[in-house]
């Protein structure tokens, strides 16, 4: 063989990938990557409105911080030949152990929006959150992804009324599950947000077109995309961002109820028959007292960090939240999961499922409905890969033994 002939035979050349986006996303082998490439795309004051916290940002970091303090304790010569990651929670079927969480106003990350989340969870087997301050409305979504199974976030606003109004649209769209947010009485400060004036939707103001200018992308689409509102409630209060540029903190200390109570929860039950989650619970205390109330489940969450700052890192509650209430309701733990591993450690501390909110907007901000597809895959074959390598075939293996906090005792 000529030296020509033997280099072809070794030097497979990988077939050109036409698709710009595909192309693209090819490079983002994980979360990170698709966050880098979401803020390139992204105006500085879009990128920093989703991936900023309140104050300091330290409980935005420990969130992710505390889950790569645990450390696996792998078991060996398990038969791993049939991974099975799928999980059944509060009558939901997910393919692996993971609920998108609700985020507001997500068209501002790609005009599609809510529209192409919810797409991509039905297409992946996952839940779906629409929440109240979404840019697209209860039945969009429905419409959007008839197969999928959808969860409604609700937000107390002080006119009771309208609250009711939204359950019985989410009841009447097939939602199959109400999340009660509880840690936003008023709106935490996200400081990246103040320093930039940031209002919703986005102010055309002279440091826009720059910024707007420096992502052509972006602000094409934006500008040739139906105006973002809150859909859902635009229209039914004053300064409620049905077209005017709000700033979210005055809009929350106006709209949302600050007398929100235990008492409330009897209230939420006259309005809906579906399963209840309380998402916001930050102690063990609270944890004992939703289960008193009969709620279905508990989403352990300080809102990705955005609240009250140094509130506790979500993996660091998983445990004892567990030790307390396991069993008795459903425990979905949520913030800092960037890799499907972290979905293992915290099924492995004792959560039920887990949610994801930045992880999926970078995707979507990075590249559309693709972005997702492609950041739901990676969370799949990561949740699989960390159970082939941990000896976990099916979701009911992964316990406590496979997990320790990185300096703790090992297993003996
Ligand atoms: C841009 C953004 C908007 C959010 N909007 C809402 C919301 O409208 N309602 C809500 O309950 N939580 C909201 N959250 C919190 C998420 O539901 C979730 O708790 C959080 O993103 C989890 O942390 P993670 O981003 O580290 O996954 C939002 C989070 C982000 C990043």
């Amino acid at each position: 063989m000529g030296m020509i002939e033997t280099v072809r035979s070794v030097v497979q050349f990988k077939p050109l990938e036409t698709d710009r986006t595909a192309r693209r996303l090819a490079t983002a082998a994980n979360v990170d990557d698709l966050r880098a490439m979401a803020r390139r795309r992204l105006p500085g004051g879009v990128f920093d409105y989703i991936d900023g916290g309140a104050e300091d940002e330290r409980a935005l970091d420990r969130n992710t911080e505390a889950y790569q303090r645990i450390e696996w304790q792998p078991r060996v010569l398990r038969d791993v030949s049939n991974i099975d990651p799928s999980v059944s929670v509060l009558g939901l079927d997910c393919s692996i152990p993971l609920i998108l969480a609700p985020t507001g106003f997500t068209r501002i990350a790609d005009p599609e929006g809510e529209l192409a989340v919810a797409r991509a969870a039905a297409r992946a087997g996952i839940p779906y959150s629409l929440s109240t301050m979404g840019t697209r409305t209860i039945e969009e979504v429905r419409d959007a992804a008839p197969g999928g199974q959808h969860l409604f976030q609700v937000y107390t606003w002080k006119d009771r009324g309208l609250v009711a109004e939204l359950i019985a649209r989410a009841a009447d769209a097939g939602y199959r599950g109400l999340l009660l947010t509880v840690d936003t009485a008023v709106l935490g400060r996200r400081e990246r947000d103040v320093r930039r004036g940031f209002t919703l939707p986005p102010k055309i103001g002279l440091e826009t077109i720059v910024d707007g200018a420096l992502h052509p992308g972006w602000t094409w689409k934006f500008v040739n995309s139906e105006p973002i509102t809150f859909s859902n409630v635009a229209g039914r209060s004053v300064g409620d961002g049905g077209g005017t540029a709000v700033s979210l903190a005055a809009y929350t200390a106006e709209q949302f109820d600050q007398a929100l109570s235990w008492s409330d929860i009897a209230w939420l039950r006259e309005q809906w028959d579906g399963p209840i989650v309380l998402k916001g619970i930050q102690t063990v205390a609270d944890a004992r007292t939703a289960v008193e109330h009969g709620v279905e489940g508990i989403a352990l969450s300080n809102h990705g960090g955005r609240q009250l700052d140094d509130a506790p890192a979500i993996a660091e509650l998983i445990e004892p939240v567990a030790d307390a209430v396991g069993g008795r309701t459903t425990i979905i733990a949520d913030g800092g999961i960037r890799r499907g591993s972290d979905i293992v450690k915290a099924l492995a501390l004792g959560a039920d499922a887990v949610m994801a909110g930045r992880a999926y907007l970078y995707a979507l901000g990075a590249a559309g409905e693709a972005g997702v597809d492609h950041l739901l895959g990676q969370f799949r074959a990561g949740v699989e890969r960390a159970m082939a390598l941990n000896g976990t075939p099916t979701a009911a293996d992964i316990d406590r033994s496979i997990v320790r906090w990185r300096g703790g005792p090992a297993e003996r």
